[in-house]
């Protein structure tokens, strides 16, 4: 299966895809593209380092329909099956969305539906949960709302900062998208409703 990663920044998640796929722990599957908006991104270098191909496809003052339809020109033109967004920090418009049904999905650093959006990990640090976690979805058409595919719960410790809490989420989001994406690649699901079920 080809995979294409968009990316906006660090690229830590694409990284530990990227070596998934090399060690075979992500199974018949291949990185064709890293795409990111932000040409300064760090992640493009460190694909680049894995020999993968990357691009830098900035907004440039173009409307998101515009600038969506030339990524999704991109992907489609290497055949690109499924999108992972990672950190990708763009809201896609309606017709990428249409352009890929039910082939992207998005890591966010929260138990969805709670804490949706930016600074996830602090919005749950300051409001003093106990446990928070990461979670793997489908993208729909609202923010950070499609189907679950995969949680992690991580336990808030006593002497947490909002940035130790979220290396150690980080931690586990690499663990639990690899997870996430070798199991939809082997195929073996149904979506049914707001539920992924695995068989
Ligand atoms: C991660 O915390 C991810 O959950 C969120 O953005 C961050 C991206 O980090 N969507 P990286 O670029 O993968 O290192």
């Amino acid at each position: 299966m080809k995979l294409g990663i968009l990316i906006s920044g660090r690229g830590s998640n694409m990284l530990a895809i990227a070596e998934a796929v090399e060690n075979g722990t992500i199974p018949n599957a291949e990185i064709a593209v890293v795409i990111s908006d932000k040409p300064s991104a760090h992640g493009l270098l460190k694909a680049q380092e894995k020999g993968i191909e990357t691009l830098a496809i900035p907004r440039n003052g173009r409307t998101r329909e515009e600038h969506d339809a030339e990524i999704v020109s991109e992907l489609k033109k290497r055949g690109v099956e499924f999108v992972c967004l990672a950190g990708y920090m763009r809201l896609l418009s309606k017709d990428f969305i249409r352009s890929f049904p039910n082939q992207i999905i998005n890591i966010h650093p929260s138990l969805l539906p709670a804490f949706k959006g930016l600074d996830a990990q602090k919005q749950a640090f300051d409001y003093g949960v106990k446990f928070t976690g990461c979670t793997v979805h489908f993208v729909d058409e609202e923010l950070d709302h499609g189907a679950i595919i995969a949680q992690k719960v991580v336990e808030v410790k006593e002497d947490d900062t909002a940035e130790t809490l979220s290396h150690r989420i980080l931690e586990h989001e690499h663990k639990l998208y690899i997870e996430a994406i070798a199991k939809i690649t082997g195929n073996n699901y149904e979506i049914v409703g707001r539920k992924v079920r695995f068989f």
